[in-house]
């Protein structure tokens, strides 16, 4: 098939979350199984920088309606592996920045503007460079109006972009909600400027464009596509998701073993295997080491590795800091995000420094270093569409301890309650649910041979992205 993958972010060229390692995963491995794929993401400038886009062929021209004027952009490709090509969507005025959303206090005034722009650039390349899709498939807020415009511009140029377009929610929270006036900027038809299409209680709901109007919508668990059809996690769409409940699909992410594997992980100083797990008590001691701990610390260490955002229950983990500040265990957090966050986390650290480090970045390396030294990994999140960390966990011999909610239910056992099965630790999403799960791991801990075996059995799952990109397939099949 011919795959068109469009997403506002992409690993390793631009990645501030899992939405990266999703798209770059299921681009590459429907490209290792013959399909032609080509992926766009904007012309971020960490993208242009990146050595892959030294290479790059500025292949066309653009000049995109937007309301009532024109703004000029270009278009950059190059092919990482065989069968995939990526296409940068640049305007400097819209992407040349550090960032991808925001200046880290808040969003850009004109993101509106800037994925409309994005979006409007992928369709006008499928039109100039002739490039027929059988399917059209984008993600997140970001690229929702693309199979709304994918159809207008068909229509109004009289040609097939796309025989099959396919929406993926990745994160139901953010919404692209915008002032009413943003409307003019799609050109789409005044008849989708109403309740039955992008408004939303008197604003202009991007992604409300992609559940409604995709001929086929997915999400990324199976779990979080039932909740995201009630109002706790709906955010206000609930009734939106309904309306197309025969049309959405649970399809789990996965793992990309190519990046996220002990065996092979070239980011860590040592590397192991379910079979020999020496080398991770060498990432252990390197960690302990970065943190700036005593290196030979024999008891738990927890890490956690996430953006600082109201999803990922930091307040569940500042709630129960005493536990950290009180129990003999180490704990280290990466991450990045609202300040307040930040900030609350700091003033814990330095109450226990010597137990405690928090490094607010973002990090590759140390978030690899994180999942291979650690022996708990915390995701306390209040809702998780899939989540990665907690299947990363797993496949490094880590546990994780997770919320009941979302993709955490579909990839994690809780080992109290299934002994034989069990990989990681559950608790509901709060202080009083965590608390308990962070008592039942050092009794885990205690118990060696209980903990080691739970360790296997995490490392025996598989969460290939095979059997992710097998599900998309055949959905795309399907709907073809
Ligand atoms: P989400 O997409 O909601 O952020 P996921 O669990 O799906 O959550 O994916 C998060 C990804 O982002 C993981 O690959 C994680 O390692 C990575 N990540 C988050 N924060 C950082 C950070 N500060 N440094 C490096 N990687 C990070
Ligand atoms: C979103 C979700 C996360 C998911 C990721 C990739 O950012 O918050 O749970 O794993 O997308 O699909």
């Amino acid at each position: 098939m011919k795959i068109v993958q469009a997403a506002s972010e992409l690993f390793p060229y631009l990645k501030t979350g899992g939405l990266a390692d999703a798209v770059a995963s299921l681009a590459g491995t429907l490209a290792d199984q013959g399909h032609e794929v080509a992926v766009f993401l904007p012309g971020y400038r960490a993208a242009l920088e990146h050595p892959h886009a030294a290479a790059a062929e500025r292949r066309l021209r653009l000049k995109i309606e937007m309301g009532d004027e024109f703004l000029t952009g270009d278009v950059r490709v190059f092919s990482p592996r065989k069968n995939l090509q990526v296409y940068l969507v640049c305007r400097e005025e819209f992407f040349d920045r550090r960032q991808p959303y925001g200046n880290g206090e808040r969003d850009y005034e004109d993101n509106a503007d800037r994925f409309i722009f994005f979006c409007k650039g992928v369709v006008e390349t499928l039109r100039l460079a002739g490039l027929q899709a059988d399917v059209v498939h984008s993600h997140d807020w970001q690229t929702a109006l693309l199979p709304l415009l994918v159809r207008d511009a068909e229509r109004k140029h009289g040609v097939t972009l796309a025989v099959k377009t396919v929406f993926t929610i990745h994160n139901i929270a953010y919404q692209g909600l915008y002032p009413r006036g943003v409307f003019a900027r799609t050109n789409l038809p005044e008849e989708l400027n109403n309740v039955d299409g992008l408004e939303y209680y008197e604003q202009t709901n991007l992604l409300k464009g992609g559940i409604l109007f995709a001929d086929r919508v997915t999400t990324v668990s199976p779990r979080y596509a039932q909740e995201i059809q009630t109002p706790e996690f709906g955010n206000g769409l609930e009734g939106v998701v309904q309306a197309r409940e025969h049309d959405i699909v649970g399809l789990l992410n996965g793992v990309d073993l190519a990046v996220w594997n002990p065996a092979t992980d070239a980011l860590l100083p040592a590397r192991y295997s379910a079979a020999n797990l020496a080398g991770k008590r060498i990432c252990r001691t390197e960690l302990l080491k970065r943190c700036g701990f005593a290196v030979d610390f024999p008891g738990p260490i927890y890490g956690m590795v996430c953006r600082f955002a109201e999803q990922k229950g930091l307040d569940l983990l500042l709630a129960n800091q005493t536990f950290f500040h009180r129990q003999d265990c180490r704990l280290v957090l990466l991450g990045s995000g609202e300040a307040r966050y930040e900030e609350a986390i700091r003033a814990m650290a330095e109450r226990s420094p010597a137990k405690i480090m928090l490094s607010a970045k973002l990090d590759e390396g140390m978030s690899h270093l994180i999942e291979a030294g650690s022996d708990f990994f915390l995701m306390p999140s209040h809702f998780e569409p899939c989540g990665l960390n907690q299947m990363y966990s797993q496949v490094y011999g880590t546990v994780p301890i997770v919320s009941q909610v979302g993709g955490l239910m579909d990839t994690v056992t809780d080992v109290d309650a299934h002994p034989e099965t069990g990989t990681g630790l559950m608790c509901p999403p709060t202080a009083a649910g965590l608390r308990a799960a962070l008592h039942r791991s050092l009794t885990l801990f205690a118990d060696a041979p209980r903990m080691a075996a739970t360790q296997r059995r995490g490392m025996a799952r598989d969460f290939s992205w095979k059997n992710a990109a097998d599900g998309y397939a055949r959905l795309y099949q399907e709907s073809l």
